[in-house]
């Protein structure tokens, strides 16, 4: 593993499950309900979610899920908020321990900013879901423009459906299909 990618991780094992839910559930679930809205997930759908962190998203998600996260201390946090519908995974978001074309729908949100090549981390998503399968991805605002957001996907030849930009929220929202 790269020493920032090492870097990333020791931060938010440093960081931990606790002191991160106390600072960002209520950041990250504005997102998770701005972009939830758009997307159908249904209850035997299998989800990946991609930097799945302490699993807030998990309570906003009927589905079968996989979360996935380069942190340990956050994943165990994440064990303890998993039903039995959620399978948990320490790998690299760029790396995806997975075959081709097994999720439904491949979620991430707010990691591309961590990623060394955020086209290779989306290339990695798009190919983790079926041909038919629908992405959903943010990124902090301030790790990159809007316009250099959406030319990411473009340049990785992926349909944009919607991008959600809401004053309140600190991302920029994608959903490709
Ligand atoms: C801002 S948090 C977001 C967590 C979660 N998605 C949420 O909505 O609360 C960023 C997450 O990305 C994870 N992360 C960063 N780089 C990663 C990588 N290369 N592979 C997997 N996870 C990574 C971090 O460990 C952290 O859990």
């Amino acid at each position: 593993m790269s020493l920032r990618k090492r870097t990333i991780r020791d931060r938010y094992d440093d960081l931990g499950g606790r002191v991160y839910d106390m600072r960002y559930t209520e950041e990250q679930r504005l997102k998770y309900e701005s972009m939830l809205t758009e997307v159908r997930v249904r209850p035997d759908d299998i989800v990946l979610d991609n930097g799945c962190g302490t699993g807030l998203l998990f309570e906003y998600v009927t589905a079968y899920m996989v979360g996935l996260d380069v942190s340990i201390k956050l994943l165990s946090k994440a064990r303890d908020r998993a039903k039995d519908v959620v399978q948990l995974v320490n790998g690299d978001s760029e790396n995806l321990p997975f075959r081709p074309r097994v999720f439904h729908s491949v979620m991430s949100f707010t990691v591309l900013q961590n990623a060394l090549s955020p086209a290779r981390m989306l290339r990695e998503m798009d190919s983790a879901r079926h041909g038919d399968g629908v992405l959903v991805v943010s990124t902090l605002k301030k790790s990159l423009s809007k316009q250099e957001f959406i030319e990411l996907f473009i340049k990785s030849n992926l349909k944009i459906k919607k991008v959600v930009d809401t004053e309140n929220i600190n991302d920029w929202m994608i959903i490709s299909e």
